[in-house]
């Protein structure tokens, strides 16, 4: 039997879903009732949007702003077509997406798998964190497993759903008690997923529900190896019945076993190429070239996010300033900082922070030619890839990254041979960090060190150093990581649908139809050694 042609065949043939919180476009009403429609500039977006040319590509997301729910209205239950995507948004109750999306996943979840809880005061689970599970996150969670349901209920050939990320970690046990197995199920988690120790900040219900439902999968997608084996000790560790048989990437549990495997996300080579070349782009290059002057450039580009330890940057460009004086007058840092979840406390008051600091150094080293930091606050695009094109060292330097693609799309459009800053917590330095200069991001002067060592580096190692990471970024575009997971998941179907034999998961199966209203399995016991 011919494998690779069957799961050829499969694969023109499966019904593919995505469901991720934040969709793929967003969308104004206009005054005449149609719709301005945005497109996001995530990966996950463009990668689908080359596979919508050979797949039906259903795609269930959170209608967001005003527009997405009147735009969700205005659809009514059926998906719209979208730019060859089929689309259905989701409008949940306001305060039941507040409980989840500001309560439990961002911060409570985000939190933990980014290590960032300070434990003796924070986090502190109360009533108010039990309802916003129980209502939010449960309720919002099952209702996107029941509109997958309804919508690929009556299909005739293979579906495979990708569930994305830490938002929809229970679709998966609720979407498997409403189908069985006729659906395969992958996840894919794109941010760290911590060792065992981590998950005891959240209570044993919880940790419980989201062990559950992830093995009721087929296969979970994670950024690197790390985190594959990370999850895998989890669940050993957590739960009682779920074994690893001496595998490192391989749970069993229940009668199913559940691989975990790294799939390490990327970009758009040749979309964010285009970019970088287009006019509006050249026109905020130039202006930015106007403005640093002939100064060196530190360069980064974060959401406005505690993992992304910008105040440890600043201080150590202080530090670089105070130990390196020769660099006052010379280097500047410029941070483009996006705002992101402000409602929750946490980041808002982590941007006060920063523009703190920046305020201080600025009032303490500027002089009237020349302030050392510039902070622009606000979304644009095609800044972000003009100013990647004129870094002379680009700093990232998270505490915890689940990949983070600024270091690849600043490695592919950067025109100076400039030198990478990387953190070795941050997923992409599994790929990039021979290549970049490593520090720890809580070593603030080793990072100064490493800035110092990055501005004086000789032309002849930029060169090189740069022309690799282009070649590896340039060699792994996104259309390889959605396909090899794709792949991996027809393949598992078409091996089990020529092997008659091979039994059902019947207790998986069993287990998951009896699973409460809160997404717990009746008859699950989580492990006494926790
Ligand atoms: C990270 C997460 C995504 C999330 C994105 C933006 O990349 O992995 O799931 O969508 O941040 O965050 P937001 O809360 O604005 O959707």
């Amino acid at each position: 039997m011919d494998t690779a042609s069957d799961s050829h065949n499969l694969e023109r043939d499966a019904l593919i879903v995505i469901a991720s919180n934040r969709g793929p476009f967003s969308f104004k009403a206009k005054r005449d009732g149609s719709f301005d429609v945005q497109r996001g500039s995530g990966g996950l977006v463009t990668a689908l949007g080359a596979l919508a040319e050979r797949h039906e590509v259903l795609w269930v997301a959170s209608a967001l702003s005003a527009g997405d729910r009147r735009w969700a209205s205005a659809q009514g239950t059926q998906p719209q077509n979208v730019e060859g995507i089929r689309l259905r948004l989701i409008r949940s109750e306001r305060q039941r997406y507040e409980q989840y999306y500001n309560v439990i996943s961002n911060p409570l979840l985000w939190f933990i798998q980014h290590q960032l809880w300070d434990t003796p005061r924070n986090p502190s689970i109360t009533y108010e964190t039990w309802r916003a599970w129980r209502e939010g996150y449960v309720g919002i969670n099952k209702l996107f497993a029941d509109v997958i349901a309804e919508m690929v209920q009556g299909a005739d050939r293979p579906v495979v759903v990708f569930p994305q990320d830490y938002q929809l970690y229970l679709v998966p046990g609720f979407l498997r008690q409403r189908l069985g197995d006729r659906v395969k199920i992958q996840p894919f988690v794109h941010i760290p997923w911590p060792g065992p120790d981590a998950w005891r900040l959240l209570p044993v219900e919880m940790r419980t529900a989201i062990l559950f439902s992830l093995l009721m999968s087929d296969q979970i997608g994670f950024q690197t190896h790390k985190d594959a084996f990370n999850f895998v000790q989890t669940c050993r560790f957590h739960l009682a019945d779920a074994h690893s048989r001496g595998s490192r990437d391989t749970i069993h549990y229940m009668g199913r076993a559940v691989k975990a495997q790294a799939y390490p996300i990327s970009i758009d080579v040749e979309e964010v190429s285009a970019l970088a070349d287009e006019a509006q782009t050249r026109l905020l290059k130039s202006q930015l070239i106007n403005a640093t002057g002939d100064h060196q450039l530190i360069l980064r580009i974060d959401r406005i996010e505690p993992s992304k330890n910008i105040l440890r940057g600043l201080e150590a460009f202080r530090a670089l300033l105070e130990r390196h004086p020769e660099h006052r007058g010379r280097v500047q840092m410029l941070a483009l900082l996006v705002p992101s979840r402000m409602e929750v406390d946490e980041y808002q008051s982590y941007l006060r922070e920063i523009m703190a600091e920046a305020g201080l150094m600025n009032a303490e080293y500027s002089d009237e030619f020349w302030e050392p930091v510039r902070i622009i606050v606000g979304h644009n695009y095609h800044r972000a890839i003009a100013a990647m094109q004129l870094y002379d060292v680009l700093l990232v330097n998270p505490v915890a990254d689940g990949m983070n693609l600024v270091a690849k799309e600043g490695a592919l459009v950067n025109q100076k041979d400039g030198v990478l800053v990387l953190s070795e917590h941050a997923g992409v330095f599994y790929e990039l960090g021979d290549e970049a200069l490593s520090v720890s991001p809580f070593d603030i002067h080793s990072t100064a060190e490493a800035l110092h060592h990055a501005l004086t580096m000789p032309v002849e190692e930029r060169h090189r150093r740069a022309e690799t990471l282009r070649q590896k970024v340039r060699g792994a575009d996104v259309r390889r990581w959605f396909y090899a997971q794709l792949e991996d998941a027809l393949r598992a179907s078409s091996s089990q649908a020529r092997n008659a034999s091979t039994p059902d998961t019947p207790s998986a199966t069993r287990s998951a139809a009896s699973l409460t209203s809160e997404g717990v399995p009746a008859d699950s016991t989580p492990n006494p050694k926790a």
